[in-house]
């Protein structure tokens, strides 16, 4: 007896695609008080303090899964927009806001509960937007989903053409014309037009590291763009350029790894800060970053 014939499944072969910057891995903003920040990253937001580098007071590397904030002590910087982040437990961050909020007072440190995210900003004005894990977020329950740049009018259109022709990643406008640039498996960078006088540039970054390490080069290097050749395995570029006018458009400055860098996907120590010394139990006090697929 001849057996059903069963349809062959259907995949779609594009969603898996990355593009060009195959890994998201930091913001850096300098801080003027190393005491502040552990108050706000490691006991309000929940986060961890890099256990193995930068455990001075001259720098504070925290941990958010398999991303960071890179922290320097220094005149304060304030990113041009919001870092989104996926946190475990957002009524536990709730309560660890309440308990460093006294202690924050005098600063920029503010809370805004907005049921599905809380809006936190950093005691010197930086914006960070918590939600919980999503089916928007992928498998991350620990990480930064995206960071979202504050951009002129006129300028995302140019964004896109410059990720795209000399970044070669992926880029894509929204409906609302927001520019949409992949950075790894599960991050994105936004560019959203605003009508707001942006602030100077004040020298915060962000890190990316790349598949095709030296074809972005040699493009950024004709246009005279690099502005820092860091080591062998590290370049970066601060201003994003329409490939098609040559106008400038935005000023972020990207610190671009190569996937033979040594810190390139290195495993990052991610706690549970629910786990205390009066609320313990063994074996609890890491965090994984990611969560089985639904
Ligand atoms: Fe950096």
């Amino acid at each position: 007896m001849d057996q059903p014939q069963r349809e062959a499944p259907v995949y779609d072969r594009t969603a898996e695609d990355v593009g060009n910057i195959i890994e998201f891995g930091h913001v850096n903003t300098r801080v003027p008080d190393q005491q502040l920040a552990t108050l706000f990253y490691v006991t309000g937001l929940g986060l961890t303090r890099d256990p193995y580098l930068m455990t001075g007071t001259e720098n504070m590397w925290i941990n958010v899964g398999t991303s960071q904030f890179h922290l320097p002590t220094g005149p304060a910087q304030v990113t041009r927009g919001v870092v989104g982040l996926v946190l475990p437990d957002l009524d536990a961050l709730r309560t660890r806001l309440k308990r460093v909020a006294s202690r924050l007072r005098g600063t920029a440190f503010s809370v805004e509960d907005r049921g599905a995210s809380v809006d936190v900003t950093c005691p010197w004005g930086n914006r960070i937007r918590c939600h919980a894990p999503a089916p928007e977020f992928g498998p991350i329950v620990l990480g930064i989903p995206y960071v979202a740049f504050d951009v002129a009018r006129g300028t995302t259109e140019g964004i896109v053409r410059f990720y795209r022709e000399v970044v070669g990643s992926q880029a894509a406008r929204d409906a609302d014309g927001t520019a949409r640039i992949g950075a790894g498996p599960d991050t994105v960078l936004l560019y959203r037009e605003t009508d707001r006088v942006l602030p100077p540039y004040d020298g915060h970054h962000i890190q990316v590291s790349l598949a095709d390490f030296s074809g972005p080069y040699r493009r950024l290097l004709a246009r005279g763009q690099i502005t820092e050749e860091s080591d062998q395995h590290q370049y970066r570029f601060q201003t994003l350029v329409d490939p098609a006018s040559g106008e400038t458009l935005a000023e972020v400055e990207h610190e671009v790894r190569s996937m033979r860098h040594p810190l390139f996907a290195r495993v990052l120590v991610n706690r549970n800060p629910a786990a205390t010394n009066l609320h313990y139990a063994t074996g609890h006090e890491a965090a994984a970053w990611a969560q089985f697929p639904a």
